[in-house]
């Protein structure tokens, strides 16, 4: 079937477009479209239906083609093709229409979708906007106020709103193209005119004063710097104050800025990454998969209520186990509390909350999981706990069972040896909380079987994760890289810094939260413990960590005690500086013989940045991570790393390896090579003048 057919049903021509695997707006498409429409003109047809084959209307601009050279007819020209056809256009939707496919959609005279259906326009998740007349008429239809929203948010809603919004006509319950064939013959029984968006006008008077300053400074505390979300407002300002033409320009010019950006390149680095990320070498496509439907999670505490809850909502039922009533009745009391609080922030109606804790189901006995799929382990972190759960679980689950363990440090293999099908054992590291953070790190042990990763990888996008494969190493990929990045946070700290400058630094670059807040989140003992148990010799310069553990002497533990590397308001949680930390950080600055100086913001953020890079190209070389763009993934769907930087290897490739491997040179001449030692891959590339983005697994 080629890419764009015509077919005149009765007295409606019908536009098909076939593109795989998402009708992407590549060349060849908006030539069919382009010549579909303009032939049309001239036959018999008198309203004419845009519709899509395959599993989605059109999903926006190809993004593949950006950065290449341009190919006629421009998306805008197709766009104008339609918006001036003499007969009604009308833009049947299912699946999703997105970017330039909902701009698209927006240039027909009118919009029916399936109720399944959602539109949006997400380019600002890519660092764009909108460039093919998004943000001149959405605002036109919807108004500004909701338009602005829309599209600076970028996630896309359900038919119905969207009807409500009034950027959808009708919505069709079951068959599309039925639906919107009785749609058209009635727009041509009532002669219905064109409905251009475009002869729509907004009248100035009726914005509210200061709606759009207002909206740019809430929307600057969100974004942080980023471009897009800005020059989107921009562009709506000019659907109200400009002409229509006049409109397009600016937006095309806005567009343009962006898609050069840094931000931009960054965001579609990411958005590539995370699909990359599903493949995995040397396990074909169609490697089978195991069936899950149903789940057992061990342990209620912190991870396992979160772990539990991803599993619930998407509708496969789990058994929680816990080790006595008391523990279980807690974990259970603190997902029901979770479960409330999404249904407050209205993201879950209450029968959806009443199904989902239906789905869940507490126990505190191993019996009791004999049929299940999968189990996850979410007890405390200790190997001889683990294995010893993991022999019950081997003597109680069924043949095939996946037996997965959720822990953030140990070792996968010498878990799996305490079961006699190792085969079955795998790592499933989610992220706290673990019921909102997107990623799962699948952990694969020497033995794991390859059904067992593949149903792993399936299963993620089942409960909504982004799944990136890990070698079983110390810390897997993203907790091994906070080692060297955590140790650098406190070197500083002990050097001169203050908590404050180093979170400061840190966010306003863009990360979701800086690393001594981020500790107080966490809660220090959990690093003061896992510092404990390492054998003398793995300790290292007792002034790395002499503050936190020195702070967690005092019964400071972070947020859950009220103070930590801040003081926290008891009612509020808002946090304050502490003067008595920097007088412990001075003590022991004293003590260890450190004479403290002023740290440049520079500085600090380059030690931690590069940190994550250095530690990165080691791990690529050990075969933990199947490519660098992996590490990035994780680092922004698990560490809070800014995706408009990109994750650090692709920040690394931004800045320049040869410029990250001096710097690191100059590190290690500073403070000693047993800190820093510059990753003999990072060595060759930068002195090769390559990228990480050049280097393949098979380079190893
Ligand atoms: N261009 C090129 N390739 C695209 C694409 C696009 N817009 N959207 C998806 N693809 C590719 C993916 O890379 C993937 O390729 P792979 O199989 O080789 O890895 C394949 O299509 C399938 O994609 P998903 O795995 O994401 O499939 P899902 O079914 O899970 O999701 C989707 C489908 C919701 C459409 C999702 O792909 C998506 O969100 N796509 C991007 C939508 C978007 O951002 N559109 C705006 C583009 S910018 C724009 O339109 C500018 C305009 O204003 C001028
Ligand atoms: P937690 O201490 O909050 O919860 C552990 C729970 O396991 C407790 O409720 C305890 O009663 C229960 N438990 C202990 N022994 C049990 C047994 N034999 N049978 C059933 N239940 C038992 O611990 P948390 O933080 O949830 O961590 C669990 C695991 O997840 C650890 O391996 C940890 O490393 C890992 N992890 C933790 C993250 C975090 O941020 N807290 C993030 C990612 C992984």
């Amino acid at each position: 079937m080629s890419t764009v057919n015509y077919e005149l049903v009765g007295d409606i021509g019908v536009i098909r477009l076939n593109n795989p695997p998402v009708n992407a707006l590549s060349h060849g498409l908006r030539e069919g479209i382009w010549g579909a429409i303009k032939n049309a003109q001239g036959d018999a047809s008198k309203a004419l239906i845009l519709l899509c084959e395959g599993r989605t209307f059109i999903a926006g601009a190809d993004i593949t083609e950006f950065g290449k050279p341009p190919q006629a007819p421009a998306l805008s020209e197709v766009i104008s093709e339609i918006e001036n056809s003499r007969k009604p256009v009308v833009a049947a939707i299912h699946g999703t229409a997105l970017g330039g496919g909902f701009e698209v959609a927006l240039a027909c005279h009118y919009r029916c979708a399936l109720s399944s259906a959602k539109v949006g326009l997400p380019e600002v998740k890519l660092g764009l906007l909108p460039g093919a007349g998004g943000t001149q008429r959405a605002p036109r239809l919807a108004g500004v106020a909701a338009a602005l929203e829309l599209i600076t948010k970028g996630t896309p809603i359900p038919a119905a709103k969207a009807e409500s919004m009034k950027l959808i006509d009708r919505v069709i319950s079951d068959d599309l193209l039925k639906g919107a064939l009785a749609f058209a013959n009635e727009l041509i029984e009532r002669n219905a005119p064109t409905c251009r968006v475009r002869d729509i006008t907004i009248d100035p008077a009726s914005i509210p004063e200061g709606l759009f300053s207002d909206f740019r400074q809430k929307l600057e505390k969100r974004t942080h710097g980023q471009l897009a979300p800005q020059h989107i407002v921009t562009c709506v300002e000019a659907a109200v104050q400009l002409p229509f033409e006049e409109g397009l320009a600016k937006e095309l010019d806005l567009f343009i800025e962006c898609l050069l950006s840094s931000q931009s390149a960054a965001l579609r680095h990411i958005f590539f990454a995370e699909r990359s990320a599903k493949k995995i070498y040397g396990l074909p496509k169609d490697t089978p998969t195991r069936e899950i439907n149903s789940v057992a999670i061990i342990g209620a505490g912190t991870m396992g209520g979160g772990i539990a809850m991803n599993f619930a909502n998407a509708g496969i039922p789990v058994k929680l186990v816990e080790i006595n009533q008391n523990a279980l009745d807690r974990g259970l009391a603190i997902i029901d509390k979770n479960y409330n609080i999404s249904l407050k922030k209205g993201k879950l109606t209450e029968d959806q909350k009443t199904h989902c804790l239906s789905l869940i189901e507490g126990t505190t006995h191993y019996a009791d999981l004999t049929k299940v799929d999968l189990v996850i382990e979410a007890v405390f972190e200790n190997m001889a706990l683990k294995q010893e759960i993991f022999a019950k679980l081997d003597k109680t689950c069924k043949p095939g069972a996946i037996l997965a363990t959720n822990t953030s440090y140990q070792d996968i293999d010498q878990i799996a040896a305490a079961t006699s099908r190792p085969e079955d054992v795998i790592g499933l590291h989610f992220f706290s909380p673990a019921n909102v953070m997107k990623l799962l790190e699948v952990v694969r042990g020497s033995k794991s079987a390859d059904d067992v990763i593949a149903t792993a990888m399936m299963l993620a996008k089942t409960i909504k994760k982004t799944p990136v494969l890990a070698g079983n190493g110390y810390g897997f990929i993203g907790n091994r890289m906070l080692v060297p990045y955590a140790r650098e946070a406190q070197l500083c700290l002990i050097e001169g810094a203050t908590p404050e400058q180093i979170d400061t630094v840190m966010q306003s670059w863009g990360m979701a939260m800086g690393p001594m807040a981020m500790g107080d989140l966490a809660g220090l003992d959990i690093g003061y413990k896992v510092r404990q148990n390492l054998a003398d010799s793995e300790k290292g310069d007792p002034k790395t960590y002499c503050i936190a553990d020195a702070l967690v002497s005092m019964g400071r533990l972070g947020q859950k005690s009220g103070a930590g590397y801040y003081h926290y308001d008891p009612e509020t949680r808002a946090r304050s500086n502490d003067p008595q930390v920097l007088t412990v950080i001075e003590t022991h600055a004293e003590e260890q013989g450190v004479e403290r100086r002023e740290i440049s913001d520079t500085e600090i953020l380059n030690r931690l940045t590069f940190a994550l890079i250095n530690e990165g190209a080691k791990i690529l070389e050990d075969g933990i991570a199947q490519r660098p763009s992996d590490i990035d993934v994780v680092y922004v769907y698990g560490y809070g790393f800014p995706p408009h930087r990109g994750g650090p290897m692709h920040y690394a490739d931004s800045i320049g390896l040869a410029k990250v491997y001096d710097a690191i040179c100059a590190f290690r001449d500073q403070h000693g090579e047993h800190y820093w030692t510059p990753a003999p891959l990072l060595t060759q590339l930068a002195q090769e003048g390559k990228t990480f983005a050049n280097w393949a697994h098979n380079q190893r």
